[in-house]
């Protein structure tokens, strides 16, 4: 990096050489042609440029790079690293990541088939899969997704189908041209158009091959992963589910992602969540109708508003954001971005919680996975596809018998350890050793300027935030105390909610 120091020593030395040194530098760290050509193609950065990168500033092409980074779970931080260079080849899938840079984000397009028996025809194979095994292994694909949208798929051997799958390699009529072998492995429509297009430059396997063998792609992983496309389900960035857009090997089972994603495409209307929403005949929407998420709880009257509210607790569970109040739960997949189909009501994800719980004070996803539901003395822990799987009590913790209930418990990315916080004391657990570790409880003043109670407490892509009232503030593990420009507020940073006059109030945080 000495070439770089000497770089900037000779632009600061000769100021009017602004221009010139600003294209030097944006050399050292700037995208090549293929890289922007990623960017455009997935979503990231605006096709309408044209292809010269003169036409992106530094800043729209570090803000794209960090939304790639943010999208493939790696640290946002802009810069162009070999960590993040890779994922550029990486074998992929062909749709895009965001669909169109709208600036409605809140509302997500999405549309199923509209019926619940789908047909399916296999056109061809490939030169290493023959198509009898591809329509095997459809088959199995199919099954994976089938009973979390009540469906049913049925083979067809010839005629039009709803999902139509064939091989086809470079431009092959559809203006998606794959790219010979690598990178792009495959793509998919959504309905009403179904498609599921295989590049037949790649070597295809089923499974029964070498897996670790980088030539060979997993056949089966991939057809999973497209089958979702062509029911309706767009990418993720959570990188355990299946419409995480970047190839991983093996598929196993769906993530709780995939699985509300489904939810909300095909079974919103018999979830008893949606029942009484549903009961206004304008929400009975035509099968193939675009939806939007809040609409359907518009008339809702005991829906809280979550721009004006307090919140009974947020956490993060499996890269995703969860805010509870009352007897609902939003979950955001980053910042100001609702998930569709939320708000939800918490007993219609959390199946097999008792109704007598009518708020969520805290909860956390264990080290295990496993995510535990707190509720006075006792807890329910689910596992991370959100079933029930048993109940316990606070002092299975290690905690005393005659505490009333936990106000906040979040994991440290620190430490890996559990912080159990009650009002003004907290202990530490490890979870890893399954014991409370020795010298707690302690007296939450340790965290400075952290006000206490607090409602909540997370980590978000690296950095430990607390929650209290209708602010947040950002601790600093190093300087163990919250960063002095917190708190701010919760609503405006957190949630898409319109900025207020009272916003200016709470930028700053000078008192002790
Ligand atoms: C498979 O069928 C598609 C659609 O008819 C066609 O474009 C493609 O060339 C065929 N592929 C092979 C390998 O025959
Ligand atoms: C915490 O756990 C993660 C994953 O289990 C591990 O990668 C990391 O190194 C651990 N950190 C510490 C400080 O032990
Ligand atoms: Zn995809
Ligand atoms: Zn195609």
């Amino acid at each position: 990096m000495n070439g770089v120091k000497w770089l900037l020593f000779m632009c600061i030395a000769f100021l009017h050489g602004y221009v010139w040194c600003r294209t030097i530098f944006l050399e050292v760290n700037s995208p090549t042609l293929e890289e922007l050509g990623f960017m455009r193609r997935y979503g990231y950065l605006p096709e309408e440029q044209g292809d010269f990168d003169f036409a992106y500033t530094p800043h729209s092409i570090s803000e794209a790079v960090k939304k790639m980074q943010l999208f493939a779970g790696l640290p946002p931080t802009g810069n162009l690293d070999p960590v993040t260079r890779s994922f550029f080849k990486k074998k992929r899938c062909g749709v895009k990541d965001i669909s169109s840079p709208s600036r409605n984000r809140r509302y997500i397009l999405q549309q199923g088939w509209g019926k619940k028996i789908i047909s399916y025809r296999v056109l061809n194979g490939s030169s290493t899969l023959d198509k009898e095994r591809v329509r095997t292994l459809m088959a199995d694909g199919l099954a994976v997704w089938a009973p979390h949208g009540g469906l049913r798929f049925q083979q067809q051997d010839d005629g039009h189908a709803d999902i139509q799958v064939s091989f086809a390699s470079r431009d092959h009529g559809d203006g998606f041209p794959f790219d010979g072998p690598g990178h792009v492995v495959a793509h998919a429509f959504p309905p009403p158009h179904g498609a599921m297009h295989f590049d037949d430059d790649e070597l295809w396997g089923d499974g029964t091959s070498d897996d670790t063998d980088d030539d060979i792609t997993d056949f089966f992983a991939v057809a999973v992963h497209e089958i979702g496309h062509a029911l309706g389900l767009s990418h993720s960035n959570v990188k355990s589910s299946v419409m995480y857009p970047y190839y991983q090997v093996p598929v196993e089972k769906l993530h709780m992602d995939d699985i509300l994603g489904m939810q909300e495409l095909y079974l919103k209307d018999e979830l008893p969540s949606s029942a009484e929403s549903t009961e206004s005949p304008s929400q009975s929407r035509s099968s193939l109708a675009p939806h939007f998420t809040k609409a359907d709880y518009s008339d809702e009257e005991d829906l809280p508003d979550l721009c004006f509210t307090n919140y009974d607790t947020i956490q993060v569970i499996q890269g995703k954001i969860y805010v509870f109040e009352e007897e609902w739960v939003w979950v955001l997949s980053e910042r100001q971005r609702i998930d569709p189909g939320f708000p939800r009501r918490f007993h219609d994800v959390f199946i097999g919680l008792p109704k007598h719980v009518t708020s969520i004070k805290t909860v956390y996803e264990k080290r295990n996975g496993n995510i535990a539901v707190f509720s006075g003395r006792v807890y329910w822990e689910f596992s991370s596809t959100f079933r029930l799987l048993r109940r316990g009590k606070l002092s299975d913790y290690g905690l005393p018998r005659y505490l009333p209930g936990l106000s906040t418990v979040f994991v440290s990315n620190y430490n890996n350890k559990t912080y159990l916080i009650e009002h003004e004391r907290y202990w530490r657990y490890d979870e890893d050793r399954g014991r409370m570790d020795p010298g707690y409880p302690k007296e939450m003043s340790a965290w400075r300027l952290v006000p206490y109670p607090v409602d909540a407490a997370i980590i978000w892509q690296g950095d430990t935030y607390f929650f209290h009232g209708p602010r947040f503030w950002r601790f600093d593990n190093e300087l163990v105390q919250a960063h002095r420009y917190y708190p701010l507020p919760t609503a405006q940073i957190w949630f898409p909610c319109e900025p207020t006059p009272e916003m200016g109030k709470y930028v700053t945080n000078d008192e002790p």
